[in-house]
């Protein structure tokens, strides 16, 4: 058996004096522990256990880039090392594939997770593949789980969010959690490739013919709805990746 704990006796909390008034506080004997049991059941992919800050590497022979990867590096550190912040309790972050949103999202998962918060790590298309065959009777309780999990989850991480061809019941699926989240201010930490104009991604043709403007590539705005995306801006932080080479053909390129 496990020695008791000095601070807490065991008990999982101490007591604390703050402003001359005592209170209890949660003993970081128990912290370690509820970090680790939350690390377990966060659904973080194994390819992506190893991400951390101090694994992010910057590149060397770009200054451009370098600094670009390095202003959106820190952005994502401040906003987990102050969570839970009194800003947006979100973060958003997008950018071309293999630039390192994922990596970054979840280094800062990592964060939130030692500090004790409970987060999920949802791929977008499983989660909404999982939402949809949970409505089946005959599914098993994991799936009609997910959808609740989407919604309560202390901090709810979406990767790829938008990567879906759209549908009435996928953009309201999606508007529900994210709307739901945001009423309730529950933190979401969400990664995209798509396109947005407020994100910096420019109109490449405007014609007065058509009703809409036109962008180079699809738009979250079109993958999501328009009210789940102006949910998102509400409530996140936006993180724009800088244009560098994808990380993964940088790796290979070392390596040949
Ligand atoms: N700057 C970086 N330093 C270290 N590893 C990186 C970096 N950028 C990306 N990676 C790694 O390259 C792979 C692809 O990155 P990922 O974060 O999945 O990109 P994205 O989500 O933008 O498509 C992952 O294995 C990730 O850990
Ligand atoms: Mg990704
Ligand atoms: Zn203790």
């Amino acid at each position: 058996m496990a020695e008791t704990c000095p601070h807490c006796g065991g008990s999982g909390w101490k007591i604390v004096e703050v402003d001359g008034v005592s209170g209890a506080e949660r003993c970081d004997c128990q912290l370690a522990e509820r970090a680790r049991k939350l690390e377990e059941s966060s659904g973080i992919p194994p390819l992506y256990s190893h991400a951390t800050f101090d694994t992010f590497r910057l590149p060397a022979d770009n200054p451009t880039a370098h600094r670009g990867l390095a202003e959106a590096m820190l952005t994502v550190k401040t906003f987990a090392r102050l969570f839970p912040g009194d800003n947006k309790p979100g973060l958003l972050l997008i950018g071309e594939p293999g630039t390192g949103k994922t990596h970054l999202a979840v280094a800062a998962l990592h964060i939130l997770l030692s500090k004790g918060f409970e987060c999920i790590f949802f791929d977008y298309q499983n989660l909404l593949a999982r939402i949809r065959s949970g409505y089946d009777a005959a599914s098993n309780s994991t799936d009609r789980e997910a959808y609740r999990f989407a919604l309560d989850a202390e901090v709810l991480m979406l990767d790829d969010l938008g990567a879906h061809r759209v549908t009435d019941w996928v953009e309201d699926t999606v508007t529900a959690i994210i709307t739901h989240r945001c009423n309730q201010r529950k933190p979401l930490i969400a990664t995209t490739n798509l396109a947005d104009p407020d994100a910096g991604d420019g109109i490449i043709e405007r014609d007065s013919r058509l009703p809409e403007k036109v962008y180079a590539k699809l738009t979250l705005a079109e993958r999501v709805g328009p009210r789940a995306r102006s949910r998102l801006f509400e409530m996140c932080k936006v993180v724009r990746m800088p244009l560098v080479e994808d990380y993964r053909l940088r790796k290979a390129g070392r390596r040949a």
